[in-house]
């Protein structure tokens, strides 16, 4: 803790913003939309001094004077009037060399940064902690839906036991469309990119990538071990058809892109898994509700039990409310001279689980011959490598092709079971085309 610094009021705090694009535009609008009530609510003015961007003559959806803005890093890293630095760049080159710049020239950063946190994020924590100041990431995951403060202060008490997040936006919009208009992958997906809500490579949330990044920084949060993007198993959605959508509807299912998180007890010390992949969750459940653009993480803590956290995961207004909510509170944090309130610390590393020991349900939807003896073969794999089979529904038939389509639903069987009975099933005679094999989540 730093308790050098004295409170000084009315003198404004100076704030460099790496970034003037979606989140750094909302960012600016709002410090001097709200100048006034900031400066009631912290005592002193909060000023933008200077904004670096990389293309000064790109026209803006806010007017910076010409003095203010830059394309030298330097002009806001090594300007020691400046004690805030508001990172929203994106990317990790040259976004995490700036961030540890600023730290190590003393000043705090806010970041929306979530390829930074996930991949850099302890080394930078610690860094901060080295040098007395704070780094802020609230905006990182969920835009403007309150999750990193969560779990830094409101869930310490709690053992986090279960995450489950829908924290792509993109994706979400993809399925709901999928689902409730029996669009299929493709059209979905271009509708979604002229609406703009997919990148023009969409391959980052498609294949569950930025999924993957976020649930890293929450798993390291909620499990107090340090979570890497390459520890979390991840598989995208682009294999998911709107058949896939119509079954599970009549099985009692929504499908969903699902970054999830669990804590297991052993006698060896706790385990976790971290897994991003599609999954059919139960009609009932509270997340098959949360539709289009919409974010929500379900959390379930031995204290507090479920909780829900929803809302807006993107756009530059609920982005930019988290982002200011940070530079708020080291605003506070400047005022009262002290940083690193809640130190960074995780308790050591759990082990995590890889993905062939999971034990849940499966969805398979097969095309198999459509004659006599095929349906005993196949329930022959599954029984050969211990997977019962609940329910088997033939759906359509292709006359032409003498080909029927078969939905499997089995009870609980490990993964690494589930992988070889499909490569057992693909190489049967009778079995025209594995077509899908979706994991079922049961939330306790
Ligand atoms: N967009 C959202 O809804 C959202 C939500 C949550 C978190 N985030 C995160 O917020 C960050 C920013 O996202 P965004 O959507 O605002 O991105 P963006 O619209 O692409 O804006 C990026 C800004 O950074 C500047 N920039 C990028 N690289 C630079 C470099 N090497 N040197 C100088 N300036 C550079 C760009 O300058 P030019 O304008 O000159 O090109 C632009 O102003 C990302 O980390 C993102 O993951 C975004």
């Amino acid at each position: 803790m730093n308790v050098n610094r004295a409170p000084r009021e009315a003198q404004p705090i100076y704030v460099g913003l790496l970034g003037l694009g979606v989140v750094g535009g909302g960012v600016a609008h709002l410090l001097s939309q709200k100048s006034a009530a900031l400066t009631a609510e912290i005592g002193r003015p909060i000023v933008v001094k200077s904004v670096l961007v990389r293309d000064l003559a790109r026209r803006r959806s806010i007017d910076v004077p010409a003095g203010q803005i830059t394309t030298d890093p330097d002009a806001i890293l090594d300007d020691p009037s400046i004690e805030v630095v508001v990172e929203v760049m994106g990317g990790i080159t040259p976004a995490a060399d700036y961030i540890r710049r600023a730290i190590r020239n003393g000043k705090h950063v806010v970041t929306a940064n979530k390829e930074v946190m996930a991949t850099r994020g302890v080394e930078l924590l610690q860094l901060a902690k080295e040098h007395g100041v704070d780094v802020y990431y609230e905006a990182s995951v969920g835009g403007g839906i309150p999750l990193i403060g969560v779990f830094r202060q409101d869930l310490v008490a709690n053992e986090v036991d279960q995450i489950h997040a829908i924290i792509n936006g993109t994706t979400n919009y993809i399925l709901t469309r999928m689902a409730q208009d029996a669009v299929d992958f493709a059209p979905a997906l271009a509708e979604a990119q002229a609406l703009g809500y997919a990148e023009s490579d969409p391959t980052n949330d498609v294949e569950g990538i930025d999924a993957a990044y976020k649930l890293a920084i929450l798993a390291s949060l909620a499990f107090r071990t340090q979570v890497s993007p390459e520890h979390i198993y991840r598989e995208g959605i682009s294999k998911l058809r709107a058949s896939d959508f119509r079954y599970a509807r009549e099985l009692g299912y929504v499908i969903k892109l699902l970054a999830i998180g669990r804590r297991y007890a052993t006698e060896g010390g706790d385990e976790i898994e971290v897994r991003v992949h599609p999954a059919l969750i139960p009609a009932d459940f509270l997340l098959a509700d949360v539709n289009g653009v919409f974010n929500a993480v379900h959390v379930q803590g031995d204290l507090v039990g479920n909780v829900l956290f929803y809302g807006r995961g993107a756009g530059a207004q609920p982005t930019s409310s988290a982002v200011a909510a940070d530079v708020i509170d080291v605003a506070h944090n400047i005022n009262a001279g002290v940083a690193n309130r809640i130190p960074f610390h995780y308790a050591g590393r759990l082990l995590v689980r890889p993905i062939h020991q999971l034990e849940t349900r499966y969805y398979v939807r097969l095309w198999a011959a459509d004659q006599p003896g095929v349906l005993a073969q196949i329930a022959h794999v599954f029984g050969d490598y211990r997977i019962s089979i609940a329910s088997c529904i033939q759906k359509e038939t292709d006359l032409s092709a003498g080909a029927a389509e078969l939905v499997i639903v089995t009870h609980p069987a490990r993964e690494a079971d589930m992988q070889t009975a499909l490569r057992e099933l693909a190489s049967l005679g009778c079995v025209r085309e594995l077509a899908n094999m979706i994991r079922i989540e049961t939330v306790s």
